[in-house]
């Protein structure tokens, strides 16, 4: 066979394969996604992420050691909160649940970098991203009380312009307790801006923002939900996330933040979005950051349960991807096992 380009010769060995892999990566891309719930002594496993546990501040350092042991140095840090009201007050109470696990976490890991998720679902009553007002129209907005069947008697719609004093408040607070970076969730509009502003404002010009900037309303949020007893209790979240047939809205609002004071840009959920992945990171100039989320990991879990797909291949795999993809730093719950994996030489 007259064959000039082989490209079988450059797959010949395992040291050879290595040698011309196009993907490196390394624990230090990693960031942990962790849950820290209100009160003492709490490890309970998540019904729907198993594997995955909501700690409370006393015990949130089992994991913090050992994520710190296996080379992960950054954690995202979500809180469940006792009290929801309608204003979310707990998101930017100064002795909150997030606020209390930062300062804790600095003083005993202060080696571990701290990012926040700035939201208020987790903290409102009505579990909406931000604050709500009644909508002129029923039936737009974001969804009402219903009375008997038919259309809503009093609409609600989260109130963009409103919400945005309410999450500054939120990542100010965050960075007061000791976060390093936050990292706005709600997508409102010009949040990046109101966030970058009130910093400044404080004196913490140099803590950075992670904008989740191209975030889908997407059914792969489902087990955190479950998590963080953050479901809206009524409509969705349509009107504030992305529509997941659309790709060049994600371009307008990556440059957007970026525009606004965004330093990292967020691409979430990962494994469908990985073309926005690759998209977004030929549009901006910063690092992007690409987000593995709760229903990612539970359909690996309970599909590795059912002996249906081998776990570890396929957690080595999907990781591999979203660097592929061009992802300069990776969320995942998976984290600790990846930086295993990366160790022992199963990828990387
Ligand atoms: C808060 C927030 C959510 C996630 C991260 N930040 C939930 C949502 O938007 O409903 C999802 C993370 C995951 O599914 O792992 N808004």
């Amino acid at each position: 066979m007259d064959l000039t380009i082989r490209p079988r010769r450059l797959r010949g060995s395992e040291t050879l394969r290595k040698m011309v892999r196009e993907t490196r990566m390394d624990p230090s891309s990693l960031i942990y996604p962790i849950f820290i719930k209100e009160g003492t002594g709490i490890r309970e496993e998540i019904p729907t992420m198993p594997g995955q546990y909501r700690y409370s501040v006393d015990t949130m350092g089992e994991k913090l050691a050992s994520l710190q042991n296996a080379g992960v140095s950054a954690v995202m840090f979500f809180g469940i909160p006792d009290h929801k009201d309608e204003l979310g007050s707990g998101a930017y109470d100064a002795n909150g649940i997030v606020q209390r696990a930062l300062r804790r976490a600095a003083k005993d890991f202060p080696e571990i970098y701290r990012i926040t998720d700035v939201c208020m679902c987790e903290y409102t009553s009505h579990g909406h991203c931000g604050v709500l007002r009644e909508s002129r129209d029923p039936v737009q907005g974001d969804g009402g009380v219903f009375c008997g069947s038919g259309a809503p008697v009093h609409g609600y719609e989260v109130d963009n312009d409103r919400t945005l004093e309410f999450l500054a408040r939120t990542a100010l607070s965050h960075a007061e307790a000791g976060a390093d970076m936050v990292a706005p969730s709600d997508m409102m509009d010009g949040r990046v801006a109101a966030i970058r502003t009130i910093l400044d404002e404080h004196g913490f010009i140099n803590t950075p923002i992670m904008s989740y900037a191209v975030k889908y309303a997407s059914a792969f949020y489902g087990p955190f939900r479950d998590a963080a007893g953050s479901a809206p209790s009524f409509g969705d979240r349509n009107s504030y996330q992305m529509d997941f047939h659309n790709s060049r809205e994600g371009v307008k609002e990556a440059l957007l933040d970026v525009e606004e004071g965004a330093d990292i840009i967020m691409v979430k959920p990962a494994m469908s979005y990985l073309d926005m992945v690759a998209r977004i990171r030929n549009e901006v100039h910063v690092p992007v950051a690409s987000y593995s989320v709760s229903g990612e990991y539970s359909m690996i879990k309970a599909g590795a349960k059912l002996g249906y797909i081998d776990e570890e291949k396929i957690i080595c795999e999907t990781a591999a991807s979203a660097f592929r993809a061009g992802c300069d730093l990776y969320l995942t719950y998976f984290a600790e096992e990846i930086a295993g994996y990366m160790r022992e030489g199963k990828i990387g």
